[in-house]
């Protein structure tokens, strides 16, 4: 069981098993980096697409800060992918180089290059 600590001082003992983002509807952060996969980016938009609340603690703790740091391992958030992009990186590699996203267990790297695709 993997333990981790969010950039805003939130403990979870097993991420990926474990997180329940809205305690009303049980959408989880699976389904949030899922539907961030399909282009979902804001807070709103992370709500409207999962069919989460948006309103409960969970909500409003989680999705934050899972939408903000799109490299977990290494607190790269999608601000400074978005600005490697604009500076010439064009391929989750090079953002990799660049910021160390994706460099450690790796499970970032389809939604950088998906965010590198996309623009955002
Ligand atoms: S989440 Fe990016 S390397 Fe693990």
């Amino acid at each position: 069981m993997s333990s981790y600590t969010t950039p805003n001082g939130v403990h979870i003992e097993d991420l990926r098993k474990v997180m329940n983002v809205c305690e009303t509807t049980g959408v989880k952060y699976i389904d949030i980096r899922a539907t961030q996969m399909e282009g979902a980016r804001t807070f709103q938009e992370l709500v409207e697409k999962t069919g989460a609340c948006g309103e409960c603690d969970g909500c409003t703790t989680h999705i934050p800060w899972i939408s903000k740091f799109i490299c977990r391992c290494n607190q790269v958030s999608i601000d400074t992918i978005l600005e490697e992009r604009t500076k010439g990186a064009a391929t989750q590699e090079e953002i990799q180089e660049r910021t160390k996203a994706g460099s450690s267990c790796g499970r970032c790297k389809a939604l950088t290059a998906s965010i590198l695709e996309n623009g955002k």
